[in-house]
C-alpha cells in the first residue's frame, strides 16, 4: 500500500522557524572584513548548516563569492550537489571505504585523516583522468581526526606529479581550544602545524592551501588565517568564546522561532501544572499552553529556568516540558489571548532571546541549541535587499 504524498505547508506546523538570509550575508561580510583580501572562505555548513538549512545557506553564500563548503559526511555533500551547489565541497568528517565511489561521483573533496582511506581512494580512482584533489589533515593535539606529521610527509612523497592520480590541494588542522582566553594550547597547536610546514618545504614539496582557523581562530589568531579560513558559528550570527576587547565583531543571529498560545488556564493556589507536579501555584495564576516541546528542540532541562516572550514581556517556563507542549506563566502579562504570537528565539518588542541565552540556561553551547531548534523544523527563508 502506498501512502499519500502530502505537500505540507509550514502554516500547519505549531512552530515557525525562520532564517534571515540577509543576516547570513551580513555575517559573511563581517568575517571577510577580518581577513586579508585574498584569503579564501570555506563556509562550514555541516549539520544542515547548524540547523539553518545547508542548501539555502550555500546558495546565498555562493552569490557572495565564497570559495567552498565544509560538510561532515559524503551524504551531506551529496545533498548539496543535488541541490545544485557547484563550488568545492570538503568532506571533513570520518570517511568509510563504502562511500568512496559516491564521493568521487559527487565530486566531493575528501579530507584524508587516515592512510587506509588514502589507499581506498587510490583504488577506486579511474586511470588517465586529471588528478583528483584531496586535502590532508594533521592532528596537532585535538586527537579526534588527523594523521601524525610523518604520515603526512609519506603521502606527499607518493603523490608527486606527473603520475599521481591525486593532487594535494590543502593541508589542515583543527583547533581544540581557540575560544579560550588562555592561548597556551592553541599556540602549541600552531607551532606543531608550522613545524610540519617547514618539514614539507625543506623536503622540496610545494605547499598546498593551508587552513586552520574556525570562528575563534579567525577572531583571535590572525597568524592562523593562512590561505583559507573555515567559519561556521559566526556565519549564523554568534561569536565564539570570550568577547574581544577592542572592536568586537558585529554579527546578526539568523535563526528565529515563534509559536502561539494554544490554550489559557486559570489556576488556584495549590493547583499543580504538568507531569509529576513539578510546579504548584502559590497564588491565583494564569498559564498559557504552547504547542511545542522537546521534540522541537526545547529540552526538559529548560523547565523552571528558561522563558519565552509574549507581548514583548518574559513568561517563565513552568512545569515539565512535554514532548510537544510546554506551559508558561502569564500571570504578569494582562491581555493574553489564544492565538497570540509567542517568541521562542529572536526578538519581540524590545526584548530578545538568543541561542546564547538557551546555552546558558541549558549549560551547553549555541551550536547545540541552533541544531536542536533549527534541525528538524521546516524553515521559512527571509531576505531583504540591501542597497
Ligand atoms: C574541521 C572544522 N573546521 C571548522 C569548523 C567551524 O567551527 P566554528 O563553528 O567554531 O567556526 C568546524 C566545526 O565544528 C570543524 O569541525
Amino acid at each position: 500500500m502506498t501512502s499519500p504524498t502530502l505537500s505540507l505547508g509550514s502554516h500547519l506546523s505549531p512552530i515557525t522557524v525562520s532564517v534571515d538570509l540577509t543576516a547570513v550575508c551580513h555575517n559573511y561580510q563581517a568575517i571577510r572584513l577580518r581577513l586579508l583580501p585574498g584569503t579564501k572562505i570555506l563556509a562550514i555548513v555541516k549539520a544542515d548548516a547548524y540547523g539553518h538549512g545547508a542548501i539555502p545557506i550555500a546558495q546565498t553564500l555562493q552569490g557572495l563569492g565564497v570559495f567552498g563548503f565544509g560538510v561532515a559526511s559524503v551524504h551531506e555533500g551529496a545533498l548539496l550537489r543535488e541541490g545544485g551547489i557547484q563550488n568545492p565541497i570538503l568532506v571533513m568528517g570520518p570517511l568509510q571505504s563504502a562511500h568512496m565511489k559516491d564521493l568521487f561521483q559527487y565530486r566531493l573533496t575528501p579530507v584524508i585523516s587516515h592512510r587506509t582511506i588514502f589507499s581506498e581512494l587510490l583504488s577506486i580512482l579511474p586511470k588517465n583522468v586529471a588528478p583528483y584533489p584531496i586535502h590532508l589533515k594533521v592532528d596537532t593535539g585535538l586527537h579526534r581526526l588527523g594523521m601524525d606529521p610523518e604520515h603526512i610527509l609519506e603521502i606527499f612523497q607518493c603523490t608527486q606529479p606527473p603520475q599521481s592520480p591525486v593532487t594535494i590541494s590543502g593541508l589542515m588542522t583543527h583547533f581544540a581550544d581557540a575560544d579560550n582566553p588562555d592561548s597556551t594550547f592553541t599556540t602549541f597547536q600552531l607551532t606543531r602545524f608550522r613545524s610540519l610546514i617547514e618539514h614539507i618545504q625543506s623536503s622540496g614539496f610545494a605547499l598546498p592551501d593551508l587552513h586552520v582557523a574556525n570562528s575563534a581562530g579567525i577572531l583571535f589568531y590572525k597568524e592562523a588565517h593562512f590561505e583559507m579560513v573555515r567559519p561556521g558559528l559566526m556565519l549564523y550570527g554568534y561569536a565564539p568564546g570570550h568577547p574581544e576587547q577592542d572592536s568586537p565583531i558585529r554579527l546578526q543571529p539568523a535563526l528565529a522561532a515563534t509559536t502561539y498560545i494554544a490554550h489559557l488556564r486559570s489556576l488556584q493556589p495549590g493547583d499543580i501544572v504538568g507531569y509529576n507536579a513539578l510546579f504548584r501555584a502559590t497564588r491565583p495564576s494564569k498559564i498559557a499552553i504552547l504547542p511545542v516541546g522537546y521534540t522541537h528542540g526545547f529540552p526538559r532541562k529548560l523547565t523552571g529556568i528558561g522563558h519565552v516572550l509574549i507581548q514583548g514581556k518574559t513568561a517563565p517556563i513552568i512545569g515539565k516540558i512535554c514532548m510537544d507542549m510546554m506551559m508558561v506563566d502569564v500571570t504578569e502579562i494582562p491581555g493574553t489571548t489564544i492565538g497570540q504570537e509567542v517568541r521562542l528565539l529572536g526578538t519581540q518588542g524590545s526584548r530578545s532571546i538568543s541561542a546564547e541565552d538557551y546555552a546558558n540556561w541549558l549549560e551547553t553551547i549555541p551550536y547545540e541549541v541552533l541544531c536542536g531548534i533549527g534541525g528538524k523544523a521546516k524553515k521559512l527563508y527571509q531576505s531583504t535587499e540591501v542597497g
